[in-house]
């Protein structure tokens, strides 16, 4: 859903060029406006806004003006007629991004009906402040001389009323991003002729199944904004009621799941298309022939479907186009093809992003495409070698060439012209590279530089430390090794992100919380020392796989606020040692924290549990002791891994009780005593439960039967944290979607092994040996048939083996040896296949695979195997292997239903996270969060946006 701002990227940069120029100039003649103002405002009006006021929230105390000024036409916000001193204008968009200004906050409260006595208003924006999910009121309607009127971001919610028909002077109508639904008809629009920019992002359109006809009737409209409307696809037979071409210029239907049926309802409804965007839909089969007609079309994204073949011969009449952005699709055509199609445009095109397709051959001459500023190949299948002519391409401001299968040598004459260069990306190809340490580079970077996995070491290349404005430097796998040069560090102070994993890089860090950096790297290096003082900015450190040593104190800081911005904080497989600090309540937007693999003792801090937001928390391998603070507030926890330390007291019952989101709980190797609270059958969500080497003592809880649903929410969190935390993956490995273990080996367990066992039909693992368990096993065990793995050796478990553990049928590994089990072994194709050793030291098994013949039986062991295959399915005659990946499978395609509905976005993650590297690091995160939850989070992401845009990110 959000990838079409995302691919539209430059596009959208523009667009909030533009809109911070209008807030500036809206600010800026208001202001001057004010200085010449003839006329002071009308008592009647300045009451009805401070009754507007009133039923406001001023947390920031933004509308401070309004109490110190008399005349309301020299307010915030607001600006007079100069001659008749009539309010024309009410304009609280100012608090748009909370990050530009922090100290301000958006207003809250209601929309008064005051506003009405505005009879003038003509330019109302509210834009960016919060209605608390109020309706949009019917009154808005009567305000008859509203020109603009702009709701956008606002939290108001319900239907969208029909009385804003009413208002037949509006030109500009903007609605988006809030939660609001239309009934089934929009007719109501087309009673606003005058209307020329429309937007209805993220309202609720799924009703309006004749959207295609009641937008034709808006036939004054030049910008037509639909972006996640949910829009249902276009009826082709309603088509032909169509007959009006409107002035329709700017269209973006992004993120809608629309078919390429929309295309025709495009080809009729407009002549004028300057820009279109059709990104993030179900768009398949070739581009179709539409836009060859459209001579005056300069952008077009495609981005994000699933369109094959090549770009159409028509292209060729397309002499104006500037940016062509065709993104993750499937296109495959030779690229030579491509850009000879182009050829129109080689003196407009400025961007050009064919990223994730299937493009290959080598690379033509594109030297005539002199305005070429931004070049995005990534991710196809070029080959052959760089020509050097990209060296002419003087106005080249990015250039993306990573993931490809290019060859040949780099030199410095591939640069030789581009003096403009920003960005520059050249990883995953076969290139060798060829630049002299002492190279003066003709550009000066103010983006990325990417060229991890090219072997530029052992020192730090001096020509990369010329780069003074870089703002993110990827090295990763780069062979660098021995000290970084003082002068990085400097370089570094101005970087956003920084990424020297996998080098040798040795020394120390020095404090870095002056530095600008928001996510930091230099995992797997010899870095030692303490671990540096951060910025607060910082969202993502990964130390981890490195010698820092001594405890982590400088995380902490004296003062108090704004708390820290960082949300990933891995610091694992190091040699911290000492006490971690207790200053955990600063982080309170940490969500994942790896401290595992170090030296670290004493008591886990009680101010973990001040973090509510966090979901991944390890301090395995450590020597933590004493007992657990309470975490019973971190509800979001999806894991704990705290395995292997000296952990004391009793298994804490809130775990059971609070925690019911998590999926991995990892208590294995403490000294962990009492009894299993029952509360523990509480997590419904549970894929790994791992008491085991515990002083655990008592009976098995008798409530399992609890935990045998597969929760829906914590597929997605599991999966997330697959996508987000590779570690964990490797680590628990890629079946932890399916994966459920419970492993309580090794305690002082004693009862009998309870009923309700029966009941975990999911269990894929099952390991109870090593304790003092009595009584017979559970009748119906075998229902368990799922089981691949199962160990209850060293018990004193009595009686037969049950005849259902015939039905066991994926079992991979068994254990029933050192108990006092008696009887037959039942026969089954898996039973028999075990060595005679998962058996022995029992008091009485007899039968195979053991030699013991049992009393009575002559040679009808084949007659035994046969019978117990005769209540086998028989696709279950399968190897463990088989079936567990049948197991994620299915997992993964309710995943992959979800994925549809959300615009596919997930299937390439790795891709996605190539790309997301350059643009921001942090919209991966940010893209799992929406996914996850809600496409809301894209607000946020356009505040983001919008934020690294003014701080030229
Ligand atoms: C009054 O407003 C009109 C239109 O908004 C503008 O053209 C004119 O310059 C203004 N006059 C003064 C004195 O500010
Ligand atoms: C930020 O808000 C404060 C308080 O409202 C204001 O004084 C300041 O000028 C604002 N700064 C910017 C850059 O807008
Ligand atoms: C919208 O309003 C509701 C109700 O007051 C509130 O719970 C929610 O947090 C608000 N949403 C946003 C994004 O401000
Ligand atoms: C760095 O960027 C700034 C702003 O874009 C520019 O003014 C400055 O000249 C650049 N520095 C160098 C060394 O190019
Ligand atoms: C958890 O939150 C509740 C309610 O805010 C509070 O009373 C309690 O002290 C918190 N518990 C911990 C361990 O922080």
């Amino acid at each position: 859903m959000f990838f079409s701002i995302m691919s539209g990227r430059s596009m959208h940069s523009i667009l909030v060029g533009l809109f911070c120029l209008a807030i500036a100039s809206a600010i800026c003649c208001s202001s001057v406006g004010s200085s010449y103002f003839i006329r002071r405002c009308l008592e009647s009006e300045r009451h009805a806004l401070l009754q507007f006021k009133q039923d406001l929230v001023d947390d920031s105390n933004a509308l401070a003006s309004w109490e110190n000024m008399k005349d309301c036409c020299k307010w915030r916000g607001i600006a007079c007629n100069n001659q008749t001193g009539h309010v024309t204008t009410l304009d609280f968009s100012f608090s748009y991004d909370p990050y530009l200004n922090s100290t301000e906050v958006p207003l809250r409260g209601e929309m008064s009906p005051s506003l009405l006595e505005l009879r003038y208003l003509s330019y109302l924006d509210l834009s960016y402040n919060d209605f608390g999910g109020m309706i949009i009121p019917k009154f808005i309607g009567s305000l008859s001389q509203l020109k603009e009127l702009k709701l956008a971001d606002a939290n108001f919610s319900g239907p969208v009323p029909p009385q804003l028909g009413n208002l037949s002077n509006l030109h500009t109508l903007d609605l988006s991003w809030n939660e609001l639904v239309s009934s089934e008809s929009i007719e109501w629009l087309s009673h606003l002729s005058s209307l020329r920019y429309l937007n209805m992002s993220d309202v609720d359109l799924s009703k309006v199944v004749n959207w295609p006809q009641s937008l034709s009737k808006l036939t004054s409209l030049i910008e037509l904004q639909l972006l996640v409307c949910r829009l249902p696809d276009v009826n082709l037979r309603s088509l032909s009621f169509i007959n009006s071409s409107t002035s329709l210029q700017v269209l973006d239907l992004s993120s809608n799941s629309l078919n390429s049926s929309v295309f025709h309802w495009i080809a009729n409804v407009s002549n004028n298309f300057v820009n279109i965007q059709l990104s993030s839909n179900l768009l398949k089969g070739p581009i179709p022939d539409v836009f060859t007609s459209m001579l005056s079309l300069v952008a077009l994204d495609l981005s994000y479907n699933q369109l094959e073949g090549g770009i159409p011969e028509g292209f060729q009449n397309l002499c104006s186009l500037e940016s062509l952005t065709l993104l993750s699709n499937s296109l495959s055509e030779n690229i030579i093809d491509s850009i000879k199609t182009l050829s129109c445009a080689e003196n407009t095109l400025e961007t050009l992003n064919l990223r994730e397709n299937q493009f290959w051959g080598s690379l033509p001459n594109l030297k005539r495409f002199s305005k070429l500023r931004e070049l995005d190949l990534s991710s196809n299948q070029l080959n052959g070698s760089l020509p050097e002519s990209v060296g002419q391409l003087s106005s080249l401001e990015q250039l993306f060439l990573s993931e490809n299968s290019l060859t040949g040598v780099i030199t410095e004459s591939h640069f030789l012209n581009l003096s403009r260069l920003q960005m520059l990306s050249l990883s995953d190809n076969r290139f060798s590279i060829n630049l002299s340490s002492d190279w003066n580079p003709p550009f000066q970077l103010s983006g990325a530089l990417d060229m991890s996995g090219y072997k530029l070491g052992p020192a730090f290349p001096k020509w990369i430390l010329t780069q003074t404005n870089l703002t993110r430097l990827y090295l990763s796998n780069a062979g660098l090794s021995g000290l970084l040069p003082n002068k990085f560090w400097d370089l570094c102070s101005g970087l956003v992100y920084l990424n020297l994993s996998m080098n040798q890089i040795h020394g120390k860090v020095p404090n870095l919380s002056t530095t600008s950096l928001f996510r930091v790297d230099l995992s797997s290096n010899l870095l030692s020392g303490a671990v540096p003082s951060i910025p607060r900015r910082l969202s993502r450190l990964d130390l981890s796989k490195n010698l820092f040593s001594g405890p982590p104190s400088s995380l902490c800081t004296t003062l108090t606020l704004p708390p820290s911005n960082l949300y990933a904080l891995d610091l694992s497989e190091n040699l911290l040692s000492g006490e971690l600090p207790n200053c955990w309540i600063q982080f309170q937007n940490l969500e994942q924290l790896n401290l595992g693999r170090n030296k670290l003792s004493g008591m886990i801090p009680s101010s973990l549990g001040s973090i509510q937001g966090i979901a991944v928390l390890r301090l395995n391998r450590n020597n933590f002791s004493g007992e657990l603070p309470s975490l019973e507030n971190c509800t979001s926890l999806v894991m704990v891994d705290l395995g292997d330390n000296n952990l004391s007291g009793k298994i804490p019952t809130w775990i059971g009780q609070s925690l019911i989101d998590l999926t991995i709980l990892h208590l294995r190797s403490n000294e962990f005593n009492g009894s299993i609270p029952s509360s523990l059958c509480g997590l419904a969500a549970i894929h790994v439960l791992d008491l085991s080497h515990n002083n655990i003592s008592g009976g098995l809880p008798h409530c399992f039967n609890n935990i045998s649903v597969l929760a829906i929410n914590s597929l997605y969190s599991t999966f997330i944290m697959e996508l987000v935390w590779k570690g964990i993956e490797i680590e628990f490995g890629k079946n932890l979607l399916g994966m459920r273990s419970i492993d309580i080996s090794s305690n002082y367990l004693i009862g009998e092994i309870p009923q309700s066992i029966e009941s975990m039909t999911e269990l894929i693992s099952l390991n109870l040996s090593r304790n003092y368990l009595t009584g017979k096993l559970p009748e119906n065990f075998g229902n368990m048939k799922m089981l691949e793995s199962l160990d209850l050796s060293r018990n004193q478990i009595s009686g037969k083996i049950p005849a259902s553990f015939s039905r066991l049928n994926f079992l991979g590994v068994l254990d029933v040896s050192h108990n006092h089990l008696s009887g037959r072994i039942p026969l089954s194709t898996q039973l028999q296949s075990f060595n005679a050793s998962a058996y022995m030291a029992n008091l009485g098994l007899c039968g195979p695979p053991l030699t013991q013949i049992c009393p009575g039986d002559g040679t009808a062991q084949d007659d035994g195997i046969t019978r117990g295959s005769d209540t086998d399915n028989k696709e279950h005659d399968t190897d463990g292997l088989i079936s567990l990946g049948f197991f994620i499978s299915t997992a993964l395609g309710f995943v992959t239903g979800f994925w549809v509905v959300c615009g596919s976005l997930l299937l390439k993650s790795s891709r996605r996270y190539a790309y997301f590297k350059f643009l921001d690091d942090s919209r991966d995160w940010v893209y799992v969060k929406t996914a996850a939850h809600r496409a809301k989070m894209e607000r946020r992401l356009q505040r983001w946006m919008v934020m690294s845009f003014w701080h030229g990110v």
